[in-house]
Formats: structure tokens, sequence, C-alpha cells
């Protein structure tokens, strides 16, 4: 399966002939080199409504015509405006041609930048190419992601940003709880308010727990 790091808490996975995205933030995303065109995926997976992670939604949907794969008050935000949503809720699974995904839990909250209200945000548990993969949303540190990393994970997402969800002391505390085999510090070095030193979290990372920690840049791309 290739990744490929959109920015901020955006990925592009493909695997086979399918190709998804998370949290697809790109045109006004001012740290990432990475052009909306060059994003072309079947389904669009948000982990909630913040503009940070839906910005691009629109616009990739009605190239695409993509599905937008989120709580179920998002799928109907987006079904409302012409798009169409497959709307889930927390703890509920789906078989979708490209994997399995689940959400879970997220301690943060969500609305659409015009107020409405986007439900309960999210992570996302996703069963693709032969991997299972954690993609924490924006959250803080919860002790139920030991529940969460009771099946092994081959690569988690976790943000270390500070300010609006973890910090890389309690992302530090979440990797202890999720045991994974890799981490990909996110939604960090956007802005001003949320710079971090992916660096110095990797060093932690790998000296205190058994993961790998892959520091990605906007618009790097990796096997995993
Ligand atoms: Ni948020
Ligand atoms: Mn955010």
């Amino acid at each position: 399966m290739k990744l490929r790091y959109l920015g901020h808490s955006g990925f592009q996975l493909q695997d086979g002939g399918h190709e998804i995205a998370i949290d697809p933030f790109l045109a006004q995303n001012p740290s990432t080199p990475v052009d909306v065109s060059e994003v072309a995926p079947s389904h669009i997976v948000l982990s909630h409504a913040h503009f940070d992670h839906y910005a691009d939604t629109p616009a990739i949907a009605e190239r695409t015509g993509a599905t937008v794969v989120a709580a179920v008050e998002i799928a109907s935000y987006v079904s409302q405006r012409g798009m169409t949503g497959h709307g889930m809720n927390i703890g509920g699974g789906f078989a979708f041609p490209f994997g399995r995904l689940r959400f879970t839990p997220a301690w943060h909250s969500s609305s659409f930048p015009d107020g409405t209200y986007g439900g309960m945000p999210t992570g996302i548990v996703l069963e693709m190419g032969g991997k299972r993969i954690y993609h924490a949303g924006d959250t803080a540190l919860f002790s139920d992601m030991s529940l969460i990393g009771r099946k092994p994970l081959d690569l988690v997402m976790l943000p270390i940003g500070d300010f609006y969800t973890m910090g890389p002391d309690d992302a530090l505390e979440a990797v202890k709880l999720l045991e994974p085999k890799a981490v990909i510090p996110i939604h960090y070095n956007t802005f001003d308010a949320i710079r971090q030193d992916g660096r110095a979290f990797k060093e932690r990372v790998e000296g205190e727990t058994g993961a790998r920690c892959l520091v990605l840049e906007p618009g790097d791309s990796l096997d995993v």
C-alpha cells in the first residue's frame, strides 16, 4: 500500500486499484505543496467537520464523485449539498471495496465553518492492504486507546500539535497505550499555534517505546 502525507491530518492511501483520502486540507493549507488535483479518491474519510479536515472535500467530491464517509451528521450535511454521503457512527464498521473501516471515539468537538453541528468527532481504524491503521483524528489522550491497540496496529497517526489536541507528552502516552509498530505524528507545524519538533518526538518515541516513528514532510510518500 502506498501512503502519501498530504500535510496536517491528511493522507492519501492507494492499494491495488483503490484510492482514498483522509481529512483533505490542501488549497488553504499554508504548509503543503500538494495540489488538490493530485488527489482522486473513490472515498473521502473525515474524522470530523472542522475546516482543517473538511476543507477540500466539496472540491474533490465534485470533481471525482467521491463518497464522503463520516459521522451521520456530516454525511447528512454533504448530502444536502449534492455530494454522496455514507454516514456511520462511533463503534460501527463497514466493509468498503477498499477495506474495512471502523469509527472510534475521539475527545474533541465537531462543527462546520457555518456553525452546523458535525456530530461526535471520531478516530478511524482502517484495515487496508493487509495492514491495520489507526488515525486518531483530533483528540485528547484517553485510556481506552489501550482497547483500540488490543488488535495489533501496524501504523498509527497521532496529533502532537498541542493547543487543539494532544501535545507530544500525551501523544507519547498514547503510543504506550496503543503499542503500534509505527507512528506518524500529525496536526503540527501547519500554523504557529501548533509548532512542535517532530524529530524530538521521534527520539522520545523510539527511546521509550518499541514503535518506530516516521516524521513525514507534507507531500512525502512511503510504502506501508
Ligand atoms: Ni478539530
Ligand atoms: Mn484540527
